[in-house]
């Protein structure tokens, strides 16, 4: 470890089995981890061992290894509460990604909640997945859907506009807690306590938060937060939607089938208790153990320390990058790091970002290009066809960077570019 880094990289790195491999014959260099994180053997083991060793269904089997899946299952459920700060089981929906629990919210809650003429408040910053949900209710009710504009450097809220918006009173105020191409960290412990002023129900996007920060539902007050396993070392397939109690149990369950009921006759049924009424059918089992073995190696290195270990490595890059001549960075710069998470978009002038991604490739470096299914923002508010992403996790360090830095002048030289 140096330079005050608290995370020892290297030793890290030994758990994760995929930097053993070479892109374009060089060590993988990955720095995609906002679209998808890499997974520890911890994670990949614990798939194997349902597998090999216990498995079965859970909530049915009362035989030993039904009752031990059904235990590691509910267990997994349990760290994420402690996780999230969240009180129990009772609040954690597991679904099958972020989008999924945004969904759920917009159809569920939504169907039964928003009325013609209502207002939706979303925001300039939001992925696909917390906006389209919200288009496609808005369009089914008639109702109308409010977007905070960002502040003219393009980089935070316009808290402005945002109370501007609030006194229309909308039904819901849904935003990302993190932007996956800004990196901006909301304050959305301020926006949940302006919003619930005005009677707002508020919904956070937790995808690129839940990973590298350290959340607690409870204080930030939300009455929903939605998450991805698969961002923050945990397999695809499983994500979780966290409700308070007693939104949970105003909704009604999207889908109907086995494990979500309590009791049925032919032409009745009664719902099982929360949160299992919105499971239907046989879960993604294996996906929940294993993200369960995620937690327990995000606790293990400590998320404290992993937003630590971000922060300098997104201050190092900003400093880096802010050195180049004709590069443009989006959103907060190396002075607003501690409202940055470890997502770094840029541009370099003269080289389209697709380029750019396949020049890094060749140095074995996997970035990503495009519109990062933020297209309102990327193509409406930066006025870009596309731009280029890095984003860090706890196995990234400057090294990476300097590859990194190292590639942007390879671009240039082919681009002959200054
Ligand atoms: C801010 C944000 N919200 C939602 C999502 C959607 O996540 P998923 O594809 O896992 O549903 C993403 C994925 O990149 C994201 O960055």
């Amino acid at each position: 470890m140096t330079n005050g880094y608290e995370i020892n990289v290297e030793d890290i790195k030994k758990d994760f089995p995929i930097f053993k491999i070479n892109m374009s014959g060089k060590p993988l260099v990955y720095l995609d981890s906002a679209a998808t994180s890499q997974k520890p053997q911890q994670v990949i083991d614990s798939i194997v061992k349902y597998y090999s060793e216990y498995n079965a269904n859970i909530h049915r089997g009362i035989y030993d290894i039904a009752e031990r899946a059904t235990e590691e299952y509910t267990n997994s459920k349990e760290k994420l509460a402690n996780l999230i700060g969240a009180n129990s089981v009772r609040n954690i929906v597991y679904v099958r990604n972020t989008t999924e629990a945004i969904n759920l919210v917009a159809l569920s809650w939504g169907n039964t909640n928003i009325e013609k003429g209502d207002h939706i408040l979303i925001s300039d910053m939001e992925h696909h997945s917390n906006l389209v949900p919200w288009q496609l209710l808005a369009k089914r009710k008639g109702a109308i859907l409010d977007y905070i504009k960002l502040d003219s450097n393009n980089e935070k809220f316009d808290m402005e506009n945002f109370k501007e918006n609030l006194e229309k009173n909308p039904k819901i105020v849904a935003v990302t807690h993190a932007s996956n191409v800004l990196g901006t960290i909301n304050d959305v412990k301020y926006i949940t306590k302006e919003a619930k002023k005005h009677g707002s129900v508020v919904l956070v996007d937790g995808a690129q938060s839940a990973p590298h920060i350290p959340v607690n539902v409870k204080s930030i007050g939300c009455d929903f937060f939605a998450l991805s396993a698969h961002k923050m070392l945990g397999p695809t397939g499983i994500g979780a939607l966290y409700g308070t109690e007693e939104i949970l149990s105003s909704m009604e369950p999207l889908f109907g089938g086995g494990d979500m009921i309590d009791a049925v006759t032919r032409y009745s049924h009664s719902w099982n208790s929360l949160p299992w009424k919105f499971e239907a059918g046989t879960s993604n089992i294996e996906g929940g153990i294993a993200f369960g073995a995620a937690i327990d190696y995000l606790n293990t290195v400590g998320m404290e320390k992993i937003r630590r270990h971000e922060e300098k490595l997104v201050k190092y890059a900003l400093e880096s990058l802010e050195s180049i001549k004709n590069i443009e960075i989006y959103g907060p710069k190396k002075d607003e790091t501690s409202i940055k998470s470890g997502v770094v978009s840029f541009g370099i002038n003269g080289a389209h970002p697709h380029d750019v991604a396949e020049i890094f490739n060749s140095e074995g470096i996997a970035i990503r290009a495009g519109h990062h299914c933020a297209m309102p923002l990327v193509t409406e508010v930066l006025r870009k066809g596309a731009v280029s992403r890095m984003s860090f996790y706890l196995y990234n360090n400057e090294e990476d960077i300097d590859k990194a830095v190292a590639a942007i002048s390879k671009v240039k030289k082919i681009f002959h570019l200054e």
